[in-house]
């Protein structure tokens, strides 16, 4: 009861502010007042730039509600056991992390053993999902979508991902030359039946990083709704359009994801399908049916509602990291070459979030997130990005060649927070330029526009991508 009057009455208080909120001043943690080009997500902004930045809380987050994020924070990060414990327990038989931080390094994108190991490895946790089906999009009965490359002791994982690449190295019209990396995955140790590799679709995807989660929840779906109508530039083979699923029962716009395949932040998912807590949206165990899980016994609901609800609360109130360098020489041209090479027609650098914010599920509102002005530099749209990034792989209404603009927003401060610079969603890019050059089908004028460019000029876009 307290909760509610103590949040109705920020909720004046934010109502007043909200109204003059471009003349609200927003300190810098130095004292300094922030610049407007600084603040990624309005006063979700955080002055950051450390190992931490995406791991911070916005400075809304108060008293019990910062109670419940540390809450949330700990049980997002604890790593998670095999055994009954309500609170740390519950993981496996199989299982693909052992907690959404071990994923999720600091809130971010842990490096994936993909490069370093040659796929899952041997002991190695690997940090990534292996989706698995049949050619015709089925899943296999024994496997589910997800492979659990990890298991508890006494079971076995269900397999482990092995991949090589092929290296092409190609140059830019000056001669700078750039190669890239074409995967190819194959399953080994498959715990029951040998899955033909006929009959057998792989796709991989590395963690995304936890930048904006609040703001993505608060979106405002009109306004997407008409980016997508308007966003067909045939002069650029340009045209995105949104994801719809059905989750919940309900019909509904997906935002989250590398295809836009979720309507949530995949709290109850994650839990259930990449560690193997079971939950209330989720109470069988992702192995069930197994052959080898026969005769276990099933423990239940291992996770409860209100504890998943904290880890909501946690990834919604994160603050945004503010944009640096803005008055940086280089900084600026890059971003006049990011427009010229009409990267922002999908990389859309300036959105608005509805006014009413986010509601969590448990119906906690979180109005800070409301009726700001926000810069993921992505429309969340779906694109189809060409067949060299085409996985085959179904989910909604996205295709194979289709994959949702990867927010930018952060992107800048992966190295420092995961010390990696992979990028896409399987990783294959091990730097920016990479993963420019890798944009094909409705991204080909851009990547020409950015190949055509002088080796300053490229260096200038980096450098801009960098500070977000
Ligand atoms: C095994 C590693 C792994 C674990 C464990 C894991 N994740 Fe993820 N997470 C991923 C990968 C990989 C993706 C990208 C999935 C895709 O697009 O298909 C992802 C995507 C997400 C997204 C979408 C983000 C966006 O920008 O749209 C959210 C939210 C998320 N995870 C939350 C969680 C939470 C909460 C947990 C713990 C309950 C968790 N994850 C556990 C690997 C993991
Ligand atoms: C047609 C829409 C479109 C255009 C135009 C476009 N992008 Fe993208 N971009 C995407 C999509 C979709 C992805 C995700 C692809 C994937 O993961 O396979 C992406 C991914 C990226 C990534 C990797 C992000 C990450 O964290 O993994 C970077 C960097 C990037 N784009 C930069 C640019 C730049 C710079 C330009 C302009 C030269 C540009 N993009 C133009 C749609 C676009």
């Amino acid at each position: 009861m307290k909760f509610i009057i103590q949040l109705s009455l920020l909720s004046v208080c934010l109502f007043s502010c909200e109204k003059g909120l471009d003349d609200t001043l927003i300190l810098k943690t130095s004292g300094e007042v922030a610049k407007p080009e600084e603040l990624s997500a309005g006063i979700s902004t955080t002055f950051m730039s450390s190992s931490k930045a995406y791991d911070q809380p916005a400075s809304w987050v108060e008293d019990e509600l910062l109670t419940r994020f540390t809450t949330g924070d700990a049980l997002y990060d604890d790593a998670r056991t095999g055994d009954d414990d309500p609170y740390t327990g519950g993981m496996g038989p199989v299982y693909a992390g052992y907690s959404c931080g071990a994923c999720h390094k600091n809130a971010g994108r842990t490096e994936p053993t993909l490069h370093t190991v040659g796929g899952s490895g041997k002991y190695n946790f690997s940090s990534m999902l292996v989706y698995i089906s049949r050619k015709n999009g089925a899943f296999f009965r024994d496997y589910g979508r997800v492979l659990h490359d990890q298991s508890i002791y006494g079971v076995e994982p269900e397999g482990k991902l092995s991949v090589t690449y092929t290296e092409e190295t190609k140059s830019f019209p000056d001669g700078e030359t750039y190669s890239l990396l074409t995967p190819h995955y194959k399953i080994t140790e498959w715990y029951a039946d040998s899955i033909r590799p006929e009959d057998l679709n792989i796709t991989v995807r590395i963690p995304l990083r936890h930048v904006g989660m609040g703001q993505m929840m608060a979106l405002d779906h009109d306004e997407l709704k008409k980016l997508a109508e308007q966003s067909n530039y045939p002069q650029y083979g340009i045209s995105g359009r949104l994801n719809y699923i059905t989750e919940r029962g309900v019909y509904q716009i997906g935002v989250s994801g590398n295809k836009a395949q979720h309507a949530d932040l995949t709290i109850e998912l994650g839990f259930s399908s990449d560690m193997g807590v079971t939950n209330d949206r989720y109470p069988f165990e992702v192995c069930f049916g197994q052959v080898q899980m026969m005769g276990m016994a099933m423990n239940g609901i291992q996770i409860t509602t209100r504890d998943m609800e904290d880890v909501d609360l946690y990834l919604h109130s994160l603050g945004v990291p503010y944009r640096r360098n803005v008055n940086d020489e280089t900084v600026k041209k890059g971003e006049e070459l990011f427009y010229q090479a009409k990267c922002h027609l999908c990389h859309t650098p300036t959105l608005h979030t509805r006014p009413r914010g986010a509601v969590l599920l448990n119906g906690t509102k979180l109005p800070w997130l409301g009726s700001q002005t926000i810069h993921p530099y992505s429309d969340y749209l779906l694109h189809d990005m060409g067949i060299g990034l085409d996985d085959q792989y179904v989910s909604g209404l996205a295709q194979g060649c289709e994959w949702r603009t990867t927010p930018l927003w952060g992107i800048g401060l992966q190295e420092k927070v995961n010390g990696h610079t992979y990028f896409l969603h399987d990783g294959r890019a091990r730097n920016l330029t990479e993963a420019i050059m890798w944009h094909d089908g409705e991204g080909q004028v851009s990547r020409e526009l950015f190949a055509r460019m002088s080796k300053e000029e490229r260096a200038a876009v980096l450098k801009f991508l960098n500070s977000l």
